[in-house]
């Protein structure tokens, strides 16, 4: 472990030697899990703040189209029996991005915990896996489940699943494994301290997810397996159709690398990734990036020619996966509220945003591949994101989804 001095110069080269304020004050044992988290913390990470946003300037943007409802609806037979098959062979995987704070929805225990249900108990989790259980019935074959929990949540998540027998699926088909944490830093670009021993850390996003499981030796049980395609899912969309045979259908006879699950944007301005061609290869740009001019384009048939925003529903092939494992992602720098500790020494849970996050996303992933094909699904069907505890995206908003779709609450 590295000692004081060590330390001191790892922070001063970031300007963070406030991290050691009080370590006078500290027990042994204090003083060696800060010297520990400092030496284990990636500052460099800061370096984004200089740039507000490290993304890079964009390349040559251009549409892309999808496979719409419509063609899927006159070749659903054909996707969904393929899919069928692969999932058969045990080709599939899936993995729920679980390790999240959910700052938005501000609720005090891991997302996939809170309760949608109003005469019943039915939690996000609970949503997800009978949603991925249709697709165990229907296929006849268990899906291996990895589930990517923070350092923050685990314990919580493990738990409640162990405490609701998984939900009805086989937990040997389900492991957990941890992602990475970041230091979270306040506007003035100085790290936040959770404690007089404690770095303020979060989960730095969810674009590390297949490293944090290659490092959790996760890879070698993928290959044993047989694995060939992962789909990655966001916890929050409670009608998330999970390892969707139509989807894995579509994606392996159309021979793309990836797959995105898409939606037809509501209106040119709705805050939506899209997905378009970047340079001639699939990419994702935030409904932010876009100008005018490319969120009120229109196609000679009438669509937005940007049409179809994104839902956190991607299927990797593990090949390209392992293929891309070191490349590095871009940091996103993002505003959150976070807990930490002032001048006083009290611990204070801001009201509204006090500093940043620096994250990696998955949806950089799809640059990184040669081809992916967006596959449109409806709205209505398949999207019903909690993200917010009231409004737009809110559990409110999910739960008139669920009963649309005939889910008793
Ligand atoms: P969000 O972008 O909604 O972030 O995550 P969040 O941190 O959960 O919520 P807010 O912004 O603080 O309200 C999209 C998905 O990615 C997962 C989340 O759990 C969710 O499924 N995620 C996010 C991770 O797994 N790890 C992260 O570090 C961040």
């Amino acid at each position: 472990m590295i000692d004081f001095n060590k330390a001191y110069d790892i922070l001063d080269k970031y300007n963070q030697t406030h991290i050691l304020k009080y370590f006078d004050e500290l027990s042994d044992s204090e003083k060696e899990s800060l010297l520990n988290q400092i030496e284990l913390t990636d500052f460099s990470v800061l370096d984004f703040l200089e740039n507000n946003n490290c993304v890079s300037s964009r390349g040559d943007i251009r549409p892309l189209g999808a496979v719409t409802l419509d063609e899927i609806n006159k070749n659903c037979e054909e996707y969904t029996k393929h899919g069928l098959e692969v999932i058969k062979n045990n080709e599939v995987g899936a993995v729920l991005l679980a390790g999240g704070q959910g700052t938005r929805l501000g609720f005090d225990k891991p997302k996939g915990m809170f309760d949608m249900g109003i005469t019943r108990n039915l939690y996000i989790f609970q949503c997800l896996m009978n949603n991925l259980l249709d697709v165990v019935n229907k296929a006849g074959v268990f899906i291996p489940l990895y589930i990517m929990t923070s350092e923050k949540n685990n314990k919580d998540t493990v738990d409640f699943f162990e405490e609701h027998d998984y939900f009805g699926y086989d937990r040997n088909f389900v492991k957990f494994f941890i992602q990475d944490m970041a230091p979270s830093a306040d506007r003035n670009g100085k790290v936040l301290m959770e404690s007089k021993s404690c770095i303020s850390l979060s989960p730095n996003g969810n674009g590390g997810w297949f490293s944090s499981m290659v490092r959790a030796g996760l890879l070698d049980e993928l290959k044993e397996k047989n694995i060939k395609w992962i789909n990655v899912f966001a916890v929050d969309n409670v009608l998330q159709r999970i390892a969707d045979p139509a989807f894995v259908g579509a994606v392996s006879l159309s021979g793309c690398q990836s797959g995105s699950k898409v939606v037809s944007k509501a209106s040119p301005d709705e805050r939506v990734g899209v997905l378009c061609l970047e340079d001639g290869k699939p990419s994702i740009v935030e409904y932010y990036e876009m100008t005018e001019k490319m969120r009120t384009m229109r196609e000679e048939n009438g669509r937005l020619s940007y049409n179809y925003g994104v839902i956190l529903n991607y299927l990797f092939s593990l090949e390209r996966l392992e293929e891309i494992v070191n490349e590095k992602l871009p940091i996103h720098v993002v505003e959150k509220k976070i807990p930490h500790m002032n001048d006083e020494g009290e611990l204070i849970c801001p009201e509204t945003p006090n500093g940043y996050k620096f994250e990696t996303l998955v949806l950089d992933m799809v640059h990184m591949q040669n081809s992916c094909l967006s596959y449109e699904v409806e709205r209505e069907k398949e999207f019903a994101p909690v993200k917010n505890a009231v409004g737009v995206d809110s559990v409110d908003s999910a739960r008139e989804l669920l009963r649309k779709n005939g889910i008793e609450l």
